[in-house]
């Protein structure tokens, strides 16, 4: 098959560039996705730049795309593309996140917030908009000279970005992948209409959507139903919109496992490994995350919190690490929940610890190699988010995990469908089930526990994330994309 050059364009890139020159990779499932991909195709990656150095290098190539050479090896072909700092602000920190990311999570409590006021109204026109024609003109730019190009857009950030793209390109392909939950109708009734219409149109001027669940596919396709008033085939998964015929499609996410298991053998890891043996209690109990109010990280506690009280028999033989990297800072709400996470560390810490005992142990940063290097050693792992598109940790920490160790795995999550079976499930809103769960996982048999771990790995070895690629570019030539 003739391969064509395809155009991903999304948020976030595959690097940021950092202020002593340092290139880090992109955080979250979005670059961890893609980032295969880039690397074995002729890809061109368009994405927001992030930083002042960002921005910088984007000057320097004068807008053009540039390759760079990945921390974690690879080399990708990205555009970089600096928007203006105040538009930038409404656009991530108003109008993605909360908004569209509090809809889509369920986390907006409606008694009190949000408000739409002005500052919100224009935070979509001037912010969220003008980011995504920013990213329209600078891929377009890059179609001038292709026919029928291909183009891959990803994420809640950019869903109007597709309908500029169609109106100046009706010959584009164009694939976007939504990385996170699809709320069901009324979450949605929050926006405005005005605002509402301009997402769906916008998303809708796409060929296929793709989500990582059944479940977010047909919220999708109900909300096309119940808020645009349009005619879906709900079994075939079609949206009919203006004259075309749109695609909705799962596509549930794998890890490439050998990349983790690989980082799993660097030296950097084993000296943190030595770290945490050194101080190991009998049990470990470990959950890795964003420091994001979808992953309940506060429920986590307060269950470990109830498990201690009830099982004082754990007291001084169990430690909690939490391992959560900051993010969104600039966004009040995620200030905020950084600071209630602190206060319960404490109060949990104090209510139970002892003068050589920390309950709970809080690691907020960033570092791979320091979060698998903990991965190796849990006993238990805990995924007990609200919501969660996926969520990949659910599929890391298994993969290089040595000792038959549980999973305590939120049913709201993406990762569920695939893991449930073989994981603890939980209702991430029951504290006394998940305090339950955590003493289950702690008392459950050999046998039983390396019954569970082999079968989840065996599920997150069947696939991978080529395999997730290919079937989307089947879907895509499928439908008559020249790819
Ligand atoms: O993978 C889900 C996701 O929301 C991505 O869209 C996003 O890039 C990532 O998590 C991390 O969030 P942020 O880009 O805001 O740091």
């Amino acid at each position: 098959m003739a391969e064509g050059p395809l155009y991903l364009v999304s948020n976030r890139g595959p690097v940021t560039f950092g202020p002593n020159g340092e290139i880090r990779r992109g955080t979250g499932g979005l670059v961890t996705a893609l980032i295969g991909l880039a690397s074995y195709r002729d890809v061109t990656w368009v994405a927001s730049a992030m930083t002042d150095e960002d921005v910088e290098h984007a000057e320097r190539n004068q807008g053009r795309p540039f390759a760079v050479e990945a921390p974690e090896g690879g080399e990708y072909r990205v555009k970089l593309v600096a928007s203006d700092s105040d538009a930038y602000d409404r656009f991530y920190n108003i109008m993605a996140n909360p908004m569209l990311w509090f809809i889509q999570h369920y986390l907006w409590d409606l008694s009190n917030a949000p408000d739409i006021r002005r500052n919100e109204t224009e935070a979509f026109e001037f912010g969220y908009n003008a980011v995504n024609e920013d990213l329209a003109r600078a891929v377009l730019d890059e179609l001038e000279d292709v026919e029928n190009p291909v183009v891959m857009v990803h994420d809640y950030h950019l869903y109007t970005l597709p309908a500029l793209i169609r109106h100046a390109r009706p010959d584009a392909f164009l694939h976007h992948f939504v990385h996170i939950p699809w709320s069901q109708p009324d979450s949605w009734r929050v926006l405005p209409s005005m605002m509402r219409r301009e997402i769906y149109s916008g998303i809708l001027a796409n060929d296929i959507i793709g989500f990582h669940t059944r479940s977010y596919r047909r919220n999708f396709l109900q909300c096309c139903r119940d808020l645009m008033d349009l005619d879906v085939d709900m079994e075939r998964g079609v949206v009919h919109f203006e004259d075309r015929e749109v695609w909705v499609r799962a596509y549930p996410l794998p890890i490439d496992a050998s990349a983790i298991q690989a980082v799993a053998r660097r030296e950097r890891v084993r000296r943190f490994e030595e770290e945490l043996l050194g101080r190991r209690r009998d049990h470990l109990i470990l959950r890795v995350d964003r420091a994001d109010l979808s992953k309940n990280v506060l429920r986590g506690f307060s269950a470990f919190d109830v498990f201690l009280e009830q099982h004082p028999e754990f007291r001084e033989r169990v430690t909690f690490i939490a391992q959560l990297m900051p993010s969104r800072t600039d966004v009040p709400e995620y200030a905020e929940y950084l600071e209630r996470i602190e206060a319960v560390v404490a109060v949990v810490n104090h209510r139970h610890g002892s003068p050589d005992w920390m309950p709970i142990q809080l690691k907020l940063r960033d570092d791979l190699e320091e979060a698998v290097a903990a991965y190796k050693h849990y006993d238990v792992l805990m995924v007990n988010a609200m919501f969660d598109g996926m969520n990949l940790v659910a599929k890391e920490g298994p993969m290089v995990n040595e000792r038959g160790g549980a999973s305590i795995l939120s049913e709201n999550t993406g990762a569920h469908e695939e893991l449930g079976e073989y994981a603890l499930s939980v209702n991430p809103f029951d504290i006394q089930e998940l305090a339950d769960s955590i003493h289950a996982a702690l008392t459950m048999d050999d046998e039983e526990r390396h019954r569970r771990h082999e079968g989840l790995k065996s599920i997150i070895t069947a696939r991978n994330p080529g395999d997730w690629v290919d079937d989307q570019l089947a879907d895509i030539r499928r439908k008559g994309g020249v790819e």
